[in-house]
């Protein structure tokens, strides 16, 4: 089908999708970060917008201008994603967490910037634990049925980790990205595996982050609960 004229086999669903990834202040200029572009999570939103769903997405720190016909939050740190993502959930058919969410944040912001010491000493930054808002959304689920994506990206055992990490988090769908040169982060290709709750696992093909959005919708949809 050519782009734009997508059947609309998500029309009548509300879909979540995060995307970007969160930065953890650590006083006024600096934060802790990571890598992801947002590329996959808005190549997610509007496949699903395409495909006739209502969309909304949650987006930290990508600068990714707002794609037509999807509703969009933005977001700073993973404790606000949190926040969002479970509002949205609340009537959501599924969610997809396609953000890098920090596992850490500073355990104190210091509401000054840090100074360096004439000591010639380095500061000890003490961090905490973030929530993990996929497994939390997998564990409770807003809606009866409500499918719950995650994204996984590893790099050596990819497959192991994988099947390993779809079970700790209880999510119905695992997308499951090798990371390495040209793939992931920052490029427009993907390869990855997705791997099922009831066991299937399906290989996506090295190509445009487009392609895998798609068959991510393509996985979900057969999964939905039945329309209203
Ligand atoms: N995720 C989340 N909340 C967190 C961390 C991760 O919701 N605090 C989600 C991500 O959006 C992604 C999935 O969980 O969909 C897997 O993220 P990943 O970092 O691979 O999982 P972790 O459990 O943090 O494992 P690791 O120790 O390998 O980082
Ligand atoms: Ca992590």
């Amino acid at each position: 089908l050519a782009r734009g004229t997508a059947a609309p086999d998500l029309a009548g669903r509300h879909v979540v999708v995060s995307a970007g990834g969160t930065r953890e202040p650590l006083d006024p200029v600096r934060y802790l970060g990571n890598r992801s572009s947002g590329k996959q999570g808005y190549a997610l939103a509007r496949a699903a917008a395409a495909r006739g769903a209502r969309v909304t997405l949650v987006e930290a720190n990508t600068g990714i201008p707002d794609p037509a016909g999807v509703d969009v939050v933005r977001v700073g740190t993973a404790v606000q994603l949190r926040e969002a993502v479970l509002k949205a959930a609340a009537d959501a058919d599924a969610v997809v967490m396609a953000a890098a969410v920090a596992d850490f944040r500073p355990a104190v912001y210091a509401s000054g910037k840090i100074k360096k010491q004439d000591d010639g000493g380095a500061p000890t930054v003490e961090l905490v634990r973030n929530p993990d808002i996929l497994a939390e959304l997998s564990a409770d689920r807003a809606l009866p049925g409500q499918v719950v994506v995650g994204f996984a990206a590893e790099t050596d055992d990819v497959l192991a980790h994988g099947r390993e990490k779809l079970r700790r988090k209880g999510c119905d769908l695992l997308v499951v990205n090798e990371v390495g040169e040209r793939k992931t982060f920052g490029s427009e290709e993907n390869e990855a595996v997705i791997l099922a709750s009831d066991g299937a696992e399906t290989p996506v093909p090295y190509g445009p982050k487009e392609a895998l959005a798609e068959t991510v919708w393509d996985l979900v949809l057969p999964r939905l609960r039945p329309a209203t």
